[in-house]
């Protein structure tokens, strides 16, 4: 029942395109290989994941947030960015998924970098109250629907309701304005989620531009991979028209 509700529910929103990016959610993502010594462990990450974390501009010497950052692989390109100066806050409020981040840093990341990495567990939609424009980057890779793992496993498809959409874009809502809050003037953000649907991409960042109008405002990303879409505040990089890549949906905010 639940199974077919959500082929239903995707079915509407891409109309006759929903099969073929059916079929590329069930297929071979594309990765990007992190290495950044010899003697460290490699990380892939997908391809358009790797993109988004790019999106951020970071630079050596920068106060960075990584809001929610478990396993790990966008905070490495931002750790990566870095060059060893400056500093990166890398959140999860999961333990499990935080003792896997931990394993991340410390494979993969050379000395230089891994020793300006700090992990928390904070919920990070608390970040606008204890860390007031502390930052001068922040990625808020937000918890999402997730549909290409939803779509490859019978016991998340049975969880999948539209009710579950809305509860996560409001959830979503609440950590982007924590964001804003938490950025410096003069800060940036990128909102990214590997989520298909509007209501947890273009719709959360309307929101919060009308939340918090006159303090945010979107900065345009350019696509670098064949097949990305612009929507109306950011990219969308999907597996059927990328190559596989994705899903991944970014857009990014300066706080003026
Ligand atoms: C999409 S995943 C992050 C993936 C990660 N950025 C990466 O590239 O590997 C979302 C993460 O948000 C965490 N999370 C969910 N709600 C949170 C909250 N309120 N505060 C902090 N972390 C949260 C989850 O534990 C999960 O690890």
């Amino acid at each position: 029942m639940e199974h077919s509700q959500f082929f239903k529910y995707y079915q509407n929103l891409f109309g006759p395109r929903w099969n073929a990016l059916a079929l590329a959610l069930q297929g071979e993502s594309v990765y990007h290989k992190l290495q950044f010594a010899e003697n460290r462990e490699p990380y892939f990450l997908d391809e358009a994941s790797y993109f988004a974390a790019k999106q951020l501009g970071v630079l050596p010497g920068m106060e960075v947030l990584d809001m929610c950052a478990a396993p790990g692989g966008k905070t490495l390109v931002l750790a990566s960015a870095l060059a060893g100066a400056g500093s990166l806050q890398s959140n999860d409020r999961s333990l499990a998924r935080r003792q896997r981040l931990l394993r991340v840093l410390d494979d993969s990341l050379p000395e230089a970098s891994r020793k300006i990495v700090s992990v928390s567990g904070h919920d990070a939609s608390r970040f606008g109250l204890h860390r007031k424009e502390c930052y001068d980057r922040i990625l808020l890779d937000a918890p999402c629907s997730s549909e290409r793992h939803v779509i490859a496993s019978p016991a998340h498809l049975a969880e999948w309701s539209e009710k579950r959409i809305k509860r996560l874009s409001q959830e979503q809502g609440a950590l982007l304005a924590a964001a804003v809050d938490a950025a410096r003037p003069g800060g940036q953000i990128v909102y990214s989620t590997c989520a298909l649907s509007p209501a947890e991409n273009d719709d959360v960042v309307r929101k919060i531009l009308k939340k918090r109008a006159g303090v945010i405002r979107v900065v345009p990303l350019t696509p670098e991979i064949e097949g990305t879409e612009k929507t109306e505040f950011g990219l969308h990089l999907l597996p059927d028209t990328c190559g596989g890549r994705g899903p991944i949906f970014c857009a990014k905010l300066e706080k003026v």
